[in-house]
């Protein structure tokens, strides 16, 4: 099989007070979204690269390479939305049991490293899985009052873990799970491409990530992303 790469990259960024849309806020002396295209074309592993972009996009073709990556304009309204549209539109150069790896726009530190471990580590898995960290801080559950933060329960952090991209499923398998994501009754709790392959009733491999792959959501997370951007 093959592996492919999907940086969904149709977000406005609403969350991080910027002149447009995250992607292309400048990190490093680049667009954030060029960070994660590099990593992919930097890796023989990886046949071809697709980002999905909105319809009304006018920054991608300045930021993309022509070469090794095609743009799709199919973004939906919501991340999960954009993934379907584009892998609805990849059927035609991607074989049902060829890997595809979904990668936030918004993960700047991604490198050919940590892609070529999570290949090593899932290309021989039957399901497929994702790069994640394990928690090191004590976790707490807040209480259902909202109005003044208390705890109500500590939660053991032993086999907690957090999410990262890429995640990494074979085609036919990524696209039936997220069909079947959005009709179901708490969609809403399907908030990665992980939780669309557990809900479907599988398990995917945890790989452990880096904190350089770290999403960068509010303005306090751009000096950080770039720190690692700057380091070797
Ligand atoms: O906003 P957030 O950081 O959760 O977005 C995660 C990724 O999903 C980003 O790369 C963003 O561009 C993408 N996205 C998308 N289509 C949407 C919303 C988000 O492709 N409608």
């Amino acid at each position: 099989p093959r592996y492919f790469a999907l940086i969904p990259a149709a977000g406005v960024g609403a969350r991080m007070v910027a002149d447009g849309p995250k992607q292309y806020m400048s990190l490093g002396g680049k667009p954030m979204l060029r960070h994660a295209l590099d990593a992919f074309l930097a890796s023989e592993k990886i046949s071809h690269v697709f980002v999905a972009v909105s319809a009304g996009d006018r920054q991608i073709d300045a930021v993309a390479p022509s070469h090794g990556v095609t743009v799709l304009r199919c973004g939906g309204a919501t991340r999960m939305e954009s993934i379907r549209n584009a892998l609805v539109v990849m059927a035609s150069a991607v074989l049902d049991t060829d890997w595809v790896l979904v990668h936030d726009a918004a993960r700047p530190g991604l490198d050919r490293m940590l892609i070529e471990k999570l290949i090593a580590e899932v290309g021989v898995h039957p399901v497929g899985g994702l790069l994640a960290l394990p928690v090191v801080d004590t976790v707490k559950r807040a209480g259902a009052d909202s109005a003044v933060f208390a705890v109500a329960t500590t939660i053991s952090r032993d086999a907690l873990w957090l999410a990262q991209t890429p995640q990494m499923f074979r085609y036919r398998l990524l696209r039936d799970a997220l069909d079947a994501a959005t009709t179901a009754v708490d969609s809403g709790a399907i908030t990665d491409d992980a939780s669309a392959v557990e809900a479907f009733g599988h398990a995917p491999m945890l790989v452990e990530g880096h904190p350089r792959n770290l999403k960068v959501t509010l303005p306090r997370d751009i000096r950080i992303a770039e720190m690692y951007l700057a380091a070797p």
